[in-house]
């Protein structure tokens, strides 16, 4: 039986590569960055599987050139890079990588709310740069952590996940989202609206997917609900939140400052939020660790597998 075709768009980590090599022929060889169009149209049109990541757009004009196509497996948890309507139209399965990643992404907001607060980015900077002449009272001075509530917008499983790493700051948890708290709360969990949510959280956090509903779910009149003294932090996707509202929040100083790890525009991101001391901003790093990376990589092809076996992929989404 000859080996399925599988058409990888990026290089991923060795143990994934190496299994990819052993049981498939590749439709093109993959390289660091995205293909262009043009050689993922000439890529697709041979390939039994697809494993793309978030940075290519998989719609209807790629997927009307894959006549062999049975699945798309998403390298991420959100699939807001593919139309799944289109996917659907074409009989093909998309899957995505839950779970897997949720410890990894959960991590890294506490990382950017703790940056943020605390203003690691400036005192590192002030170290790093030689300009740190002593310890000073008055310097640097950030926002508590500890015992300031914490806001979860979406509890979902990353969302679940950052609110359950609050107990050891001692912070009350408010969320939208989810069917119900966790049962062995020593913090209290309590579900409540949006709106509600924004006017009494210190820390904003946002978990929601990338979908119609959700775009510029933060905007002009989401950020004047919030607090002056409080953060926004975004590790779930840039469509999320209106930037240029974020900006004007922050210039005028309603908002005490945003961590950010997702963009509207990605790699662009508004002038706005760069060179502002308010602002820590990451490339997208959420799930941005060898082991998750080479999980992430090892559900897609379990998916892809599954699918080309005739079975029911564990991870679909369409
Ligand atoms: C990353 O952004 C993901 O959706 O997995
Ligand atoms: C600060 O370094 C302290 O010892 O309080």
């Amino acid at each position: 039986m000859p080996r399925p075709r599988l058409f990888v768009t990026r290089l991923l980590p060795e143990p994934v590569m190496a299994r990819i090599l052993e049981g498939y022929d590749l439709a093109q060889p993959p390289h660091e960055s995205s293909p262009d169009l043009r050689t993922l149209l000439a890529g697709i049109r041979t390939a039994d599987a697809l494993l793309c990541t978030l940075t290519e757009r998989i719609d209807t004009r790629v997927l009307e050139h894959a006549p062999r196509l049975k699945v798309v497996a998403n390298y991420a948890v959100g699939y807001n890079n593919i139309d799944v309507d289109a996917a659907r139209h074409h009989n093909i399965v998309v899957t995505n990588t839950p779970d897997v990643l949720t410890d990894a992404t959960a991590d890294l907001t506490w990382a950017l709310l703790c940056a943020v607060a605390r203003r690691v980015p400036e005192g590192h900077a002030l170290v790093q740069g030689g300009g740190w002449t002593g310890w000073s009272p008055t310097q640097l001075l950030g926002s508590a952590i500890s015992g300031q509530t914490l806001g979860i917008v979406g509890l979902g499983r990353i969302g679940r996940g950052v609110a359950e790493r609050a107990r050891g700051f001692r912070m009350p948890v408010l969320y939208t989202g989810g069917s119900s708290a966790p049962e062995t709360a020593d913090v209290s969990w309590c579900g409540t609206t949006l709106d509600d949510l924004l006017r009494r959280s210190d820390f904003v956090s946002l978990h929601v997917p990338s979908t119609p509903a959700t775009y510029h779910l933060i905007g002009r009149r989401e950020l004047s609900l919030m607090r002056a003294t409080a953060y926004l932090i975004n590790t779930a996707r840039g469509s999320i939140v209106d930037e240029a509202a974020l900006v004007e929040a922050l210039q005028e100083d309603r908002l005490a400052g945003a961590a950010l790890d997702v963009y509207e525009q990605e790699p662009a991101i508004h002038d706005g939020l760069r060179s502002s001391s308010k602002v820590v901003t990451l490339p997208h790093l959420g799930s941005a660790t060898l082991h998750t990376r080479i999980r992430m990589g090892l559900v897609c092809l379990d998916n892809i597998d599954a699918v080309l076996r005739g079975n029911r992929a564990p991870n679909r989404v369409v």
